[in-house]
């Protein structure tokens, strides 16, 4: 059984269908890359698969489990997350604070809670910047905070909305090298959203392309470079090129 299943799934704003009929699997483990141009559903679909938006049509399930209709904190419950395009941490609180607040619905007592973001920190490496105020931070912390949150709350699969956009190269390498240890070390999951070529193509076991809100192609990261439809798109030709 594949870890994430996701068939048909659509979402519409008025008339616009920005996530249309989509079906696609992740197994455990995997790295998926999702790319597709600005306005082509990237961020809708991890909005509605984690319950930010109700789905218009369609089935996701996790573990066999449907998803349909349940909160962003069941569907955390559940085991997958998302990060946030746009950062959105609590400036006024302490970077250990902020990760303690995403642990607290798995946690049993405040105690367990530091526990988990601590060692949530420990993985994206801001232990030594965890008594910071968050609003102190430089965006590729703030970015890797996005990250240690998404890690404090137990997710086993976890959906990174342009975590490396707007980084320095060696912030980027540091970002990618976070991914890897997860997935090699704690066995995690990931979908990633991603302009930059160059690190989506290096993470990913595969890439789904995105185009108008439909599934324009997947494959292997070789197999897409290499597709003309993917080529057109991003050339703004449209899908049918
Ligand atoms: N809340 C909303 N209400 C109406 N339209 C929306 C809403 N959110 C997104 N859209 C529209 O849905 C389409 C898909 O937007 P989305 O943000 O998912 O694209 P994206 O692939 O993440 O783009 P980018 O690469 O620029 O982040 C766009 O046309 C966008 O304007
Ligand atoms: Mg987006």
């Amino acid at each position: 059984m594949p870890l994430l299943e996701v068939s048909g799934l659509t979402k519409t704003f008025g008339g616009l269908r920005a996530v249309d009929d989509l079906s696609f699997q992740v197994e455990a483990g995997q790295i998926v890359g999702v790319i597709g141009p600005n306005g082509a559903g990237k961020s809708t679909l991890f909005a509605v698969m984690t319950g930010f938006h109700t789905a218009s049509a369609g089935e996701w399930s996790l573990n066999g489990q449907s998803l349909r209709g349940l909160s962003p904190e069941a569907i955390c419950h559940r085991g997958m997350v998302r990060t946030f395009q746009i950062v959105q941490p609590f400036a006024g609180m302490s970077v250990l604070e902020n990760a303690m607040i995403a642990a607290v619905s798995r946690s049993r007592s405040r105690a367990e809670a530091k526990a988990h973001a601590e060692e949530a920190l420990h993985w994206t490496g801001l232990s030594a910047k965890r008594d910071m105020l968050v609003g102190s931070l430089t965006l590729a912390d703030k970015k890797a905070l996005e990250m240690a949150k998404a890690c404090a709350c137990g997710a086993r699969l976890i959906l990174l909305d342009e975590v490396m956009a707007g980084l320095r190269p060696t912030e980027v390498q540091r970002v990618v090298q976070t991914i890897l240890t997860l997935r090699r070390e704690r066995a995690l999951t990931f979908m990633i959203v991603e302009h930059l070529m160059d690190a989506v193509m290096t993470l990913s076991d595969e890439i789904i392309v995105l185009n108008f809100g439909s599934l324009l192609a997947r494959g292997t990261p070789a197999q897409i470079q290499r597709n003309d439809k993917v080529l057109a798109a991003y050339l703004g030709g449209g899908s049918d090129a």
